[in-house]
């Protein structure tokens, strides 16, 4: 195709282009193609705009809709196209609209007028809705796959920090010693539950739209389940007017990606919070901080900030899609290509946020001595203290309230005392809560094992999760 951008002058072009062709007798205002046009930012879904079409094409000449020779011609044409898309050797156009006109397009420069056999039983309003699933399966197992390294990070460290202790918090104040490894794996549940929550989700973008055409069906004898098929779906869209403005699994994936942003932006929180001098309990890599343009002794925790600042971000994204399909009648609305810039914005920066994470979480050196020493406040051994009258048989309330009174005397007046008396050390204190989920180190160690386990599991399933041609399609 001509490599070439059609030339823009301030009048609207005579010439009227692929779609237009028919029902237009004027061009349209360059400046409504630009606003119209959704080139710059869904020429992402090439690869899945293509793979969607080879399935559809190969379905069409099976059943006898195209000849086997038209059929085949177009998979040829297409599969060229795809490879100048990939090296970046097609001109985009914002005459040509979107990637699915664009494809087209190159298509007849390949092949001539079989190229518009194409789109046969077809709309762009499946096409899109197709396209979208596809690239969301995709980049799901992408996100997921960042999550499993993150995950085997805290793990790591969880393991390596078994012997040090810390001041465990609420409403943060020192409550209780906790292990350093206890609250790493809190973290790893948090990302656990947000893989499973990923995973889940893929089930219900697994229903294939195609054969839904513009609205209502086709009057062609498509059978959509060869192109689910062969696209790797084990499912078609039961109904063609949900299938073609469903935009659901991509708010669940947005959401999906606001709750990684949530706990990522809390992980980041602790650790600023943790390499302050005021806690003193991290030192964050030099790799993921900067330095100020005037305060020489400053070493900026940038990186959590970032990421912090970001969750904003995608939470946005989130609210940006839910508004832009409120209210929204059936079935397509061209409101509906509002759709992918929150999308692509929300994946692109769940993946760097999670992999920065992991670099963090790799390099960051724990405080092991400030960290320990903090859990010598003796009021970190109140509720031990009141567990032990309750276990000379006083209610464990006025027990409660025996022990608040001794502490409130200590506090009184007098600088607080770090004098430890007979109170039970901190690692005594984190062995009585043996119990499973506890912080005691047997089941900090159960918990590793399992973490490993479910790790293991999972590390080879989602191994492939890199981009559209690694998923399971068949021919
Ligand atoms: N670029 C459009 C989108 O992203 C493709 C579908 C266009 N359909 C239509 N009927 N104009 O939504």
């Amino acid at each position: 195709m001509a490599r070439k951008p059609r030339k823009e002058s301030g009048k609207p072009s005579k010439e009227s282009v692929g779609i237009r062709k028919g029902r237009f007798e004027k061009g349209m205002d360059p400046e409504f193609a630009r606003f119209n046009a959704s080139i710059a930012f869904d020429k992402r879904l090439a690869a899945q705009d293509i793979t969607g079409s080879i399935a559809h094409v190969k379905m069409l000449g099976m059943e006898g809709i195209l000849s086997p020779d038209e059929a085949y011609e177009i998979e040829m044409g297409l599969t060229r196209v795809l490879v100048d898309i990939e090296n970046d050797r097609l001109a985009f156009r914002d005459d040509l609209e979107d990637i699915h006109i664009h494809v087209e397009e190159a298509l007849k420069e390949k092949i001539g007028d079989t190229a518009g056999k194409l789109h046969t039983a077809r709309s762009r309003n499946d096409q899109v809705a197709l396209d979208l699933r596809l690239y969301v399966l995709d980049v799901s197992q992408e996100v997921s796959h960042e999550l499993l390294n993150l995950m085997t990070a805290l793990t790591d460290r969880s393991s390596e920090t078994m012997d040090v202790l810390m001041p465990g918090y609420t409403h943060l104040q020192r409550a209780q010693p906790v292990r350093l490894s206890h609250h790493l794996m809190a973290y790893f549940q948090m990302f656990r539950r947000d893989w499973e929550r990923f995973r889940d989700a893929r089930a219900r973008v697994d229903e294939m739209p195609l054969g839904s055409a513009a609205l209502a069906g086709t009057t062609f004898p498509v059978n959509r389940e060869t192109v689910a098929t062969l696209l790797g779906f084990s499912k078609i869209g039961a109904n063609s007017m949900d299938a073609v403005s469903d935009r659901d699994f991509a708010v669940e994936f947005v959401f999906d990606c606001s709750m990684v942003m949530m706990h990522l932006s809390r992980l980041s929180e602790e650790l600023i919070l943790w390499s302050t001098s005021e806690f003193g309990f991290c030192r964050l890599p030099d790799a993921y901080c900067s330095g100020s343009s005037i305060m020489p002794q400053k070493k900026n925790p940038d990186a959590c900030e970032l990421i912090r600042g970001k969750t904003g971000r995608v939470f946005g994204d989130l609210m940006s899609l839910l508004t832009t399909l409120k209210a929204l009648p059936l079935t397509y609305n061209k409101d509906l290509q509002e759709d992918k810039e929150p999308l692509f914005d929300a994946i692109d920066t769940v993946k760097g946020c999670i992999k920065i994470m992991t670099g963090i979480i790799r390099g960051v050196e724990f405080d092991k001595e400030r960290m320990n020493a903090a859990c010598l406040d003796p009021s970190l051994a109140a509720t031990d203290l009141a567990d032990g009258l309750t276990r000379e048989g006083v209610p464990f309330r006025e027990a409660h309230s025996i022990i608040g009174a001794r502490i409130r005397d200590e506090y009184a007046g007098e600088a607080r005392t770090n004098k430890r008396g007979r109170l039970p050390s901190p690692e005594m204190m984190a062995e009585a809560r043996c119990h499973p989920g506890g912080t005691a180190r047997a089941s900090v160690d159960e918990q590793i094992r399992a973490a490993r386990e479910f790790l293991s599991v999972h590390m080879d399933s989602t191994a492939s999760g890199k981009t559209g041609s690694k998923r399971k399609r068949k021919g």
